[in-house]
């Protein structure tokens, strides 16, 4: 009877071990799942490189939260010219990009280029080009990168850089030569005059620049990092600098680096 108890209790805390033991991985991997369901997407830059393609990264997914609110960016807000010698962080041009151009409401219709972005643009044209001269940004190598805003990389043109030849190209404006990097915009016209015409030309496009160019200036703020928008530069200078294609015009460049006085 004894013997026959203590086999009935070492069986039942065996069975009670086994259940402890399931109810344990069970709720681990319950919280993985959940942990990985809430993440973003991409929590760090992740870099594609074979032989037959040109340099990728994909870009940390951009953060929807921020510290500072809106109405105290836009008081803030100023074009800022002096630049320290620190790096910008993947994570901080990826915010400023997505800011610029990012997509915000996917859509499969090619017309619209990949989706609804975070600045309006005429008719959905989407008429802007936007490169990234990385000079100082951990994590990516130097050189100058053509932002993709379908999802959401930078793909590598020029592999050296350039951020001399581009200040020599804008009348010598040294803070291009200092910032980590500089955003660059280029325009393609005939999206928006296809549809549009000389309206397209003499109006939408600058207004498209304007609204893109504009969250750059309240994101850097935000992130408490400076930039200028640029508009005076050499156009055949900067486009052979940068190596852009012939169809595309040259509209602005906008450094981003960490600001002296912050
Ligand atoms: C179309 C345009 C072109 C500009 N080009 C330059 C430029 O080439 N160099 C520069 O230092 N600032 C340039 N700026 C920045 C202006 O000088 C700046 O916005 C103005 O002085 C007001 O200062 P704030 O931006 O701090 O309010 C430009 C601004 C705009 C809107």
């Amino acid at each position: 009877m004894i013997i026959f108890t203590h086999v009935k209790t070492t069986m039942m805390n065996r069975l009670f071990r086994i259940g402890s033991a399931i109810a344990v991985i069970t709720t681990l991997f319950m919280s993985a799942a959940c942990s990985l369901k809430s993440k973003p997407k991409n929590q760090n830059t992740i870099m594609i490189k074979n032989e037959s393609e040109a340099l990728t990264y994909e870009l940390p997914s951009p953060s929807t939260k921020g510290e500072i609110s809106l109405e105290e960016t836009l008081a803030n807000r100023r074009s800022r010219r002096t630049y320290t010698e620190e790096s910008i962080t993947a994570r901080e041009l990826s915010q400023i990009l997505w800011a610029a151009y990012g997509i915000t409401k996917p859509a499969d219709n090619p017309r619209f280029m990949g989706g609804l972005r975070t600045a309006p643009s005429s008719g959905a044209t989407y008429p802007l080009n936007i490169y990234v001269l990385a000079g100082n940004v951990s994590g990516i190598d130097p050189g100058v990168y053509r932002y993709v805003a379908e999802g959401h990389r930078i793909v590598r043109v020029i592999d050296r850089d350039l951020r001399d030849d581009l200040c020599t190209a804008a009348m010598n404006q040294e803070m291009i030569r200092k910032a980590a990097a500089s955003l660059f915009y280029s325009a393609t016209y005939s999206r928006t005059t296809e549809r549009y015409g000389t309206r397209g030309s003499e109006r939408y496009v600058c207004m498209d620049l304007g609204h893109s160019a504009q969250h750059v200036y309240l994101e850097a703020e935000a992130l408490h990092l400076g930039t200028c928008a640029i508009g005076a530069f050499t156009d055949s200078e900067v486009k052979r600098v940068m190596q852009i294609p012939e169809e595309e015009t040259p509209l602005y460049i906008m450094p981003v680096g960490k600001y002296t006085g912050r």
